[in-house]
C-alpha cells in the first residue's frame, strides 16, 4: 500500500542488508574492545540501529536522544532542539552515534559538540546515508552506508510528515504526495 507513493527506490532491501553488514564489520574492527555507547538519534535511527546492532558481536550499551531540526517539512529549518536527552553519563566513554542521514550537518554537529563537552572519550558517527551536497557545515561522518544525491528520501526510518518510516527500503516520493499536502 505505501509502495504506490514511491517514485524511485534508492536503496533496496538487499542493498540495505549488504550496507549494514559492511558497516558492522568496520565498527567491530574499531570498537570490539571499547565497550562503547551506541547512541541512536530518534526517530530515524530505529530500523538502521536495530539491524546494525544485531551484527555487533561485542559488549556495548545502547542509548537514545531525540533531537529535531526538520519539524515535518522537506527543508532544514536550521534549528536543532533536544526533545529527549540520553540518560547515560558519557564521561570517559567511547560514543558511536547512529544516524539515518546527514544533510546540512547541523543536527549531528551540535550533538557531537555536546557529547565532547560532557567529556566523552571519543565521539564518532555512523550514518546510513550521507547527502554531502546539502552540507552547510564542514562535517565528515566516520562511517557512511551510502552517499546519495540531494533528494528528499523516505523509508527505513526516514519520514515525510511522520509517515513512511516503516517502509523496508529507501526511496523518493512521487511529487503528487507533496502537492496533495499543500
Ligand atoms: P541535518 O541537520 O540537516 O543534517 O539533518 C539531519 C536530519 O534531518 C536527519 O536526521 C533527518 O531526520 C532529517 N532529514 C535530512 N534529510 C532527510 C530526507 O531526505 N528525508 C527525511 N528526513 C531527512
Amino acid at each position: 500500500m505505501l509502495e504506490k507513493d514511491i517514485e524511485n527506490v534508492l536503496i533496496s532491501q538487499d542493498d540495505l542488508r549488504d550496507i549494514v553488514m559492511r558497516m558492522a564489520k568496520d565498527i567491530t574492527d574499531e570498537y570490539h574492545d571499547k565497550f562503547p555507547i551506541l547512541l541512536g538519534l530518534l526517530k530515524g535511527c530505529v530500523p538502521f540501529m536495530a539491524d546494525l546492532l544485531k551484527h555487533l558481536d561485542f559488549h556495548l550499551e545502547i542509548a537514545f536522544m531525540n533531537v529535531s531540526s526538520y519539524h515535518g517539512g522537506t527543508a532544514s529549518s536550521g534549528e536543532v532542539k533536544i526533545d529527549m536527552d540520553l540518560g547515560t553519563p558519557v564521561k570517559n566513554r567511547h560514543v558511536l552515534i547512529t544516524e539515518d542521514i546527514v544533510d546540512s550537518g547541523r543536527t549531528i554537529d551540535s550533538v557531537v559538540d555536546l557529547l565532547k563537552y560532557r567529556g566523552a572519550k571519543s565521539v564518532r558517527v555512523a550514518t546510513l546515508m550521507d547527502k554531502p551536497e546539502g552540507r552547510v557545515l564542514d562535517f565528515t561522518p566516520h562511517y557512511v552506508g551510502k552517499t546519495i544525491p540531494k533528494a528528499f528520501v523516505v523509508g527505513y526510518g526516514l519520514d515525510y510528515q511522520e509517515k513512511y518510516r516503516n517502509l523496508p527500503f529507501v526511496g523518493t516520493l512521487k511529487p503528487k504526495i507533496y502537492m496533495s499536502e499543500e
